[in-house]
């Protein structure tokens, strides 16, 4: 076996990353004209175009092609004692210490990874006029009101996770439609945490999305399942263009451990800032149904033929802005093109958010344009096209390679001859010479071809 990589291999940096990013209306920095809002993003055209790409084929993988995962979408304000059953009211914390002196906030356990407000080269509590209270136990969760007045019995949670939900539709699930354990319940949607630490880009943010699914099974086949899963979402990302020397499996330390879990590994990406948490698959016994049971007084149970029990769940869980930064990540890369740089995103063809441009070789000459819109107009009734008639064609390949388009379709006077275009790869500069009238069907068959490994 290879040696564990210790440094992220290529050329990306998450700054460079952050930067095309804005430049190329993936994901900009949100409230940008009021200053900005920290740690708080919004996405741009291709960004959103891109992480609705990793989030379809998470549904791909884990429902479309499965026959034993159904899906669901809950409230993001759930019934409050859902956090009390689940926990997170009274133990979803960070230890916080205050400085008196810099009026900074710090996680306690983070001290030697933060800085000092007044003396970033020495951590809190280094220098002699440090003035660090005692820790406290800060809850995560943003609370709100539900109606008009503000009062305890109106206090709500926006959701920390989209797990609880799935736990307190069991009953509705599994009584609505044909499921029998093992089975699972998928749910993509937004969560939100009040990180005492967020950054790093959309790494750690204050609101974002996540995909979770929680797997109910009889006990006896909770470790089986916990492994399966592990790899099966292992393979998820490799097979979507992540290299697999730049991923990781790590089992947590028993001290680790949630109070819930008997069992967790994070799969874990090598960042340009360490390795570091992509998704996390949980093996959660039968804590969560239980609890909801104690607490709403509903028992959770699976009653078949001639048996009943509380079943377990394992639990994958993977965050869809951080899955979409790690693949953006690991695609980015720089070469030179004739003594000219480049900056190019190598996505995968699934995950690229457009798959096809196509390009008039002379912007102004209409014989050509016509040519062009006509394939442009076939091309996306059928998969997301761009159509560029402006710069040099040079130009136009770059911009193309930067939002990681993997095909170029090139109308040209040879065109208007023999009735053939060129279609360009964005990773091979390959340049091959087929009809326009197969190019739709070429660029759909390619779309379902495996994509080759990396690295
Ligand atoms: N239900 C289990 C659970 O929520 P988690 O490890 O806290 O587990 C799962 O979260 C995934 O959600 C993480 O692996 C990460 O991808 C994503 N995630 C968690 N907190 C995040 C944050 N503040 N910003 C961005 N993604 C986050």
């Amino acid at each position: 076996m290879p040696a564990e990589l210790t440094e992220f291999q290529g050329a990306a940096t998450i700054e460079k990353v952050a930067a095309l990013c804005r430049r190329r209306a993936f994901v900009f920095p949100s409230s940008d004209i009021y200053g900005g809002l920290g740690s708080s993003y919004d996405y741009g055209h291709y960004g959103v175009l891109l992480k609705d790409n990793v989030k379809a084929e998470w549904r791909r993988a884990l429902i479309q092609e499965r026959e034993d995962v159904v899906a669901l979408d809950s409230a993001i304000i759930l019934h409050p004692e859902v956090w009390v059953a689940s926990g997170h009211v009274g133990g979803f914390s960070d230890p916080l210490v205050d400085c008196r002196t810099c009026k900074l906030r710090f996680r306690d356990d983070h001290l030697q990874q933060s800085a000092c407000g007044r003396k970033p080269s020495k951590h809190p509590g280094e220098t002699h006029d440090c003035d660090l209270t005692e820790a406290r136990e800060f809850n995560l969760m943003f609370e709100t009101y539900v109606g008009p007045v503000r009062e305890d019995a109106a206090r709500a949670y926006l959701r920390p996770e989209t797990a609880q939900g799935i736990f307190i539709n069991f009953k509705n699930v599994t009584s609505s439609m044909r499921v029998k354990p093992p089975f699972g319940i998928a749910q993509i949607g937004k969560s939100f945490r009040n990180e005492i630490t967020p950054g790093n880009f959309l790494f750690r943010t204050r609101e974002f999305e996540q995909m979770e699914m929680e797997f109910f099974v009889p006990p006896a086949e909770a470790h089986q399942w916990y492994e399966y899963w592990i790899e099966e979402r292992f393979r998820w990302y490799v097979n979507l263009g992540i290299r697999e020397s730049h991923l990781r499996i790590r089992p947590h330390d028993a001290d680790e451990l949630s109070h819930y879990s008997s069992g967790t590994s994070d799969i874990e990406y090598l960042f340009p800032i360490g390795w570091s948490e992509l998704e996390g698959i949980a093996n959660r016994g039968d804590f969560d149904l239980t609890q909801h049971a104690l607490h709403s007084g509903t028992k959770l149970e699976w009653i078949g033929h001639d048996e009943r029990y509380v079943p377990h769940v394992v639990e994958p869980a993977a965050g869809a802005d951080r899955a979409a930064l790690a693949f953006m990540v690991d695609a980015y890369d720089e070469d030179e093109i004739g003594g000219e740089s480049r900056t190019v995103l190598r996505l995968h063809p699934r995950l690229a958010p457009v798959k096809a441009a196509v390009l008039p070789l002379i912007g102004k000459d209409t014989a050509l344009v016509e040519k062009a819109h006509g394939l442009y107009r076939e091309l996306r009734r059928l998969v997301p096209a761009e159509y560029d008639d402006a710069a040099s064609i040079g130009k136009r390949y770059r911009r193309q390679d930067e939002i990681g388009t993997p095909w170029a379709l090139t109308i040209d006077h040879q065109t208007l001859q023999d009735g053939t275009i060129t279609i360009r790869d964005r990773d091979t500069l390959a340049q091959e010479r087929i009809p326009l009238d197969g190019a739709v069907a070429l660029v759909r068959r390619r779309l379902d071809e495996p994509w080759r490994p990396r690295g």
